[in-house]
Order: C-alpha cells, then sequence, then structure tokens
C-alpha cells in the first residue's frame, strides 16, 4: 500500500493548476443515466472516486470511456442492470446517486444500503422519503433499497436538513417526472448549480439552484450534452492552507475564488493575505497566524470538508481556536493524530478547542477519510522532521497527485510505493 513521506519546513512557491471538482463529477456522471445518447463531461478528477463511479455505471450496462485530460465519455444506450452491488457502495456512498435516475428512467432501482462510514452514521432516509413522495415504492431488504414507480410525478418536498446528495438525487428523478417538483430547504452548494447546468444542457428544466428552493419542471426524455465540471472547491481552499501553513507565496489557478467566500474570508481573519482574480488566487503565508473560531455548515458557510485541514493551520496559529464541526458526528478524526504531532487539542463532543502555537514533529500516522488525510499532509509540511503517511488511498479517492503538486511548489513530498 502507498505510503506518502513529508519533510517539513520547506515555503512553498510557484502556480499549481486545480483539478475539477469530484462532488460535482459524480452526481454528473449519474445524470448521464437519464439519456440513452452519448454525454461527455470535461475537467473531470481523475481520482479514484470517479473510477468507481466509472465501474457502478457499467455494471448497469453504460458504456464509460475514460480519456486523457478529464474527458469522459457515457452512453447508457439500454442498460442490462439497475443494481449498485454492496460490493461497490461499500468503497462509495455516493453510488446511491444512481437511486434517482434509475427510477426516473427505468422504473425501478436496487441499491445497496451504505452502511455508516468513518465520519458518521450518514442515513439515506431523507432521499427515500423524497422519492417516495414522488410516487416511488420503496422497501429496504437484504440490506437493498428496492424501488419501484411506474412513473414518477412532481411534488412539495421539505429537507429538514440540508443534504447534498438528497438534493442531487431528487434533482435528477424530478428532471423526467410528471409534473412540477419543489425541493425546499434544498443544499446550495456549487456543485448543485453544476449539476443544474448538465441536466439543463440534456434538455432539463431546472431552476432556483443554487438557492435553497430549487423548481423542476418534468420533461419526456433528455438528449446526450457536453458539460465542463466546475473546479474543485475544496482542493483549492487545501492549497490555500498548504501555504499558509508552510510559508511561501503561490498562485492557484484554473478555480472558482466565489465557490470558496466563507474559506476565504476565515484565511483573511488569520492573516493570509488571499488576492482574488476571476478564476486564480494568489496567497501569501502571514508571519504570524492568528488563532480564528470556525463552525462548519451548509453552504454558503464554512464546508465541513475543510474542516480537518482548518484545524492543522490552527495549530500554528498564535493564541485559542474553536473548531465546531456541525454536519457530520464523528469528523475528528484526525484530532488523535495531530496529538500524536504534537498538537494541544481539546476535544469535546463536537466542538474542538485547539491551544497554539504548538511545534509540530514528524511522525507516523495513519489517516480514516479524505480530508483527515490531507489534514495530516498539511501537519507534514508544518512538522520538523520526517511524517509519513499510512493508508494514501484515502487521498488518492479524491486528490489528484496531490503530492506531485506540492513537489511542484517546492514541497519535499514523496510517495513510497
Ligand atoms: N443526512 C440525513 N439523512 C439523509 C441525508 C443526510 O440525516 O437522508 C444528514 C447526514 O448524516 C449529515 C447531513 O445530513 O449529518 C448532511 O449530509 P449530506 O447528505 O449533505 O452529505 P452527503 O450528500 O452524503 C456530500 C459530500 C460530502 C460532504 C457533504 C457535506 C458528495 C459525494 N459528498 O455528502 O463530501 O462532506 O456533502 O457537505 O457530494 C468529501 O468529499 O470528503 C465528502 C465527505
Amino acid at each position: 500500500m502507498d505510503k506518502i513521506r513529508v519533510v517539513g519546513g520547506r515555503p512553498l512557491e510557484g502556480t499549481v493548476r486545480i483539478s475539477g471538482a469530484k462532488n460535482a463529477s459524480l452526481p454528473d456522471l449519474c445524470a448521464a443515466l437519464l439519456t440513452d445518447e452519448p454525454v461527455r463531461l470535461s475537467n473531470v478528477p481523475e481520482v479514484r472516486d470517479i473510477r468507481t463511479m466509472g465501474r457502478v455505471l457499467a455494471a448497469m450496462g453504460a458504456e464509460v470511456d475514460f480519456r486523457v485530460g478529464g474527458v469522459v465519455d457515457v452512453k447508457a444506450g439500454s442498460l442490462t442492470s439497475v443494481e449498485a452491488p454492496y460490493d461497490l457502495v461499500k468503497t462509495m456512498r455516493a453510488s446511491v446517486l444512481v437511486l434517482g435516475p434509475l427510477l426516473a428512467r427505468e422504473g425501478k432501482a436496487r441499491v445497496s444500503l451504505p452502511g455508516g462510514c468513518a465520519i458518521g452514521a450518514r442515513p439515506i432516509n431523507l432521499h427515500l422519503m423524497a422519492l417516495e413522495k414522488m410516487g416511488a415504492t420503496i422497501a429496504v431488504e437484504h440490506g437493498y433499497v428496492e424501488a419501484r414507480a411506474d412513473r414518477l410525478h412532481g411534488a412539495e418536498i421539505y429537507f429538514d436538513t440540508v443534504t447534498v446528495t438528497g438534493t442531487e438525487n431528487v434533482m435528477m428523478a424530478a428532471s423526467r417526472a410528471e409534473g412540477v417538483t419543489l425541493i425546499q430547504n434544498s443544499a446550495c452548494e456549487p456543485e448543485i448549480e453544476d449539476l443544474a447546468q448538465m441536466l439543463n444542457a440534456m434538455g432539463a428544466k431546472v431552476s432556483g439552484a443554487g438557492t435553497s428552493e430549487i423548481r423542476v419542471e418534468g420533461v419526456e426524455r433528455l438528449h446526450g450534452a457536453s458539460h465542463s465540471v466546475i473546479p474543485d472547491r475544496i482542493e483549492t481552499g487545501t492549497f490555500v492552507a498548504a501555504c499558509a501553513i508552510a510559508g511561501g507565496e503561490i498562485e492557484i489557478r484554473a478555480c472558482r475564488p466565489q465557490h470558496l467566500r466563507a474559506v476565504l474570508d476565515k484565511f483573511r481573519e488569520i492573516g493570509v493575505r488571499v488576492e482574488e482574480g476571476p478564476d486564480n488566487l494568489r496567497i501569501r503565508a502571514p508571519r504570524v497566524i492568528r488563532p480564528a473560531n470556525v463552525t462548519t455548515q451548509p453552504h454558503p458557510g464554512f464546508p465541513t470538508d475543510m474542516q480537518a485541514q482548518f484545524m492543522t493551520l490552527m495549530t500554528q496559529a498564535t493564541g485559542t481556536s474553536t473548531i465546531t464541526e456541525s454536519i457530520f458526528e464523528n469528523r475528528f478524526m484526525h484530532v488523535a493524530e495531530l496529538s500524536r504531532m504534537g498538537a494541544s487539542i481539546a476535544e469535546n463532543g463536537r466542538v474542538a478547542i485547539v491551544s497554539g502555537p504548538t511545534a509540530l514533529s514528524g511522525a507516523q500516522v495513519m489517516a480514516t477519510d479524505l480530508r483527515a488525510s490531507a489534514s495530516l499532509v498539511l501537519a507534514g509540511l508544518a512538522a520538523g522532521g520526517e511524517t509519513i503517511i499510512d493508508r494514501v488511498y484515502h487521498l488518492d479517492r479524491g486528490y489528484y497527485r496531490i503530492d506531485e503538486k506540492l513537489r511542484g511548489l517546492g514541497a519535499d513530498i514523496e510517495r513510497l510505493t
């Protein structure tokens, strides 16, 4: 199994290019199931979760062609199966995004129920409630969601918790349902807007994406389309944090600063110099990092997917920072590993109090999920000596060659295979 070795202490300089957003590409790939015509996606990041989604679609009989340079062609001509099997869903819970499209197109779907994961229980009850309101009959048997519907119909759906993939599943189902669907308290993430753009390019009638009320007028059929995926805002934020913690000055290209308003404001608050262009950022690390309080929230709030990286940064701030995780109940798994490197973090339920600055020292560490792994890479950049990060497959699920990109900025980092 690959490991990553980082030797801390080198400031970063140069330019890094951001890849396409994993969490936009995943629903976009599933949307291709809504038509039998060819769909072409570009700016898709070549990360492991995308390959896994390719396998999920291929298992249903779709032709999925990964081309060089982040282009993926999907043709779901006629489907041979409507099942997302346990073996795939257990490796990637986003596989549940096939549920809406399959129901809308085939009138049936059999999707393994994802179990809990490292960051929380993560139920899908809201996805199921919404699809039932749209006329689906749903049973959970033998660990599988068995869903059926002759033809889905429009409905008024209110989510009492904001759910990103739940909103996406309903948008896709509603795009081919009969009548109008209103999704209230919908997720507002940029990835939702990206999916709406893709669905509309396929002939759907989706409006309001990016706000908390989305309206979808169902159409009889959707057609093929080409769509370019938005840049990954979490990868962007991770590189801002990398520069802030390692020191130096970098330019981040091919990003979308307006998708990171809360994150960039927080970085400014702690002293990072951030200059924004329309699709690039210039970042200069502060000499002294100020502490800050952060609470994770649905978009446009501070994203939970940046919480671990920000916590690592706060270990280097002068003073006390409070970090509250309000989205997932168990997303502090990095705390123990950061503590092993010398951080001073008191954890109390969903609140972590970070006292800084503490000198970090390199250690052998191991991560349990994607963003926690990224936070350990950042810790390695600031630590004295060598840090070895185990279980790099977590990182590879969502970051395209993060080791190579950091090495391009002057970091002393390598992958041990
Ligand atoms: N929730 C329910 N019932 C549901 C659905 C969600 O109670 O039916 C709860 C969850 O347990 C959680 C909260 O609602 O407490 C929000 O979960 P959400 O459904 O929004 O999360 P998700 O759609 O499963 C996506 C991203 C995650 C990201 C979250 C929050 C994708 C593929 N995944 O997950 O990304 O953390 O939204 O922004 O889009 C990552 O990339 O590292 C990652 C985990």
